[in-house]
């Protein structure tokens, strides 16, 4: 038998079946101290983004019982995955499973900065009847640049193409065989030749922003910037200048540099529709994040 934490939480069908075959699984959240005492009682430790895997925790874990770290979700920056396979704690995501999400969600907020769909909202439960502001843009024969062309990108890529859209994207891996119907471009091209940006890219600390002031400097006039990958891909500060000057028309944004953000100059722009990190968050999602976790889970026990 299996012990397993689900520190974050899990689908509950998920922890239904790792139940029925055999294995105990904890859902209790534990904050970092209580972690720290508790997780050599446990195989393996489930997250998605609260907890935090750092050098800390990793060192306690390190020779003792607690094997494998799953990130129940597509990014693993708040794991120390280098440091924890050097320590010979095994890291695994579920990279197969949230892309229809957050690609329904980029689209959904591509049509929110095109037609101010989130502030005419807002101006309307205020009592204003702001018809004349509130003229926006079709998505329709626009040129949309992916930065980034992986499960997401392309999920994005199909659903914009259905909208009548070019889709052009660009990836450090070059051009992506099996994907003619999009273009492949360089950085420059795509950054000169967008009506619309999506990024769908892990943020590196150490390269920083992708999206800085000189990017946006080499955007068309009344570009619209959607980031639903990682907070920092996008400088906050120069997307603000950005907003301001008019140079970017709008932005909608899923992460932030900091979560939650205290960005408040940022999320309250009238041309910014905002989430709180929603990009994985619907029911089928966390269905299928949950039968890839409980898979994992089991076929590295099973090894
Ligand atoms: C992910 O990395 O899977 C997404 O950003 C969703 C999340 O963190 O909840």
């Amino acid at each position: 038998m299996l012990r397993i934490l689900a520190n974050d939480g899990m689908d509950a069908s998920a922890v239904k079946h790792l139940s029925d075959c055999g294995h105990e699984v904890v859902t209790t959240f534990y904050e970092l101290d209580v972690l720290k005492e508790k997780i050599n009682e446990f195989d393996a430790l489930i997250v998605r983004s609260a907890t935090k895997v750092r050098k800390e925790l990793i060192d306690v874990m390190a020779g003792g019982r607690c094997k494998l770290v799953i990130r129940a979700g597509v990014g693993i920056d708040n794991i120390d995955h280098v440091y924890a396979e050097e320590k010979g704690i095994a890291v695994r995501n579920t990279p197969n499973s949230s892309s229809a999400s957050v690609a329904e969600l980029t689209i959904g907020h591509m049509f929110a900065i095109s037609r101010f769909i989130g502030i005419s909202n807002y101006t309307m439960r205020n009592g204003e009847w702001n018809k004349k502001a509130y003229s926006g843009v079709e998505l329709g024969e626009k040129t949309l640049g992916l930065i980034g062309f992986g499960r997401i990108a392309r999920e994005v890529a199909k659903r914009a193409k259905a909208l009548g859209m070019d889709v052009i994207y660009t990836d450090h891996l070059g051009k992506l065989e099996g994907f003619d119907e999009f273009k492949f471009v360089e950085m420059d091209e795509l950054l000169s030749e967008s009506d619309y940006i999506s990024l769908h890219i892990p943020f590196i600390k150490e390269m920083g922003p992708t999206l800085g002031e000189e990017q946006f400097a080499a955007m068309k006039d009344g570009v619209r910037i959607v980031n639903a990958a990682r907070g920092g891909v996008v400088c906050e500060k120069a997307l603000l200048k950005a907003l301001n000057s008019g140079k970017v028309a709008g932005a909608a944004l899923d992460v932030f540099e900091q979560e939650p953000t205290l960005n408040e100059e940022l999320i309250n722009h009238p041309n910014v529709s905002a989430t709180p990190h929603i990009g994985a968050s619907t029911a089928e999602a966390q269905k299928r994040i949950g039968v890839e976790t409980y898979r994992t889970v089991l076929s590295f026990f099973e090894e």
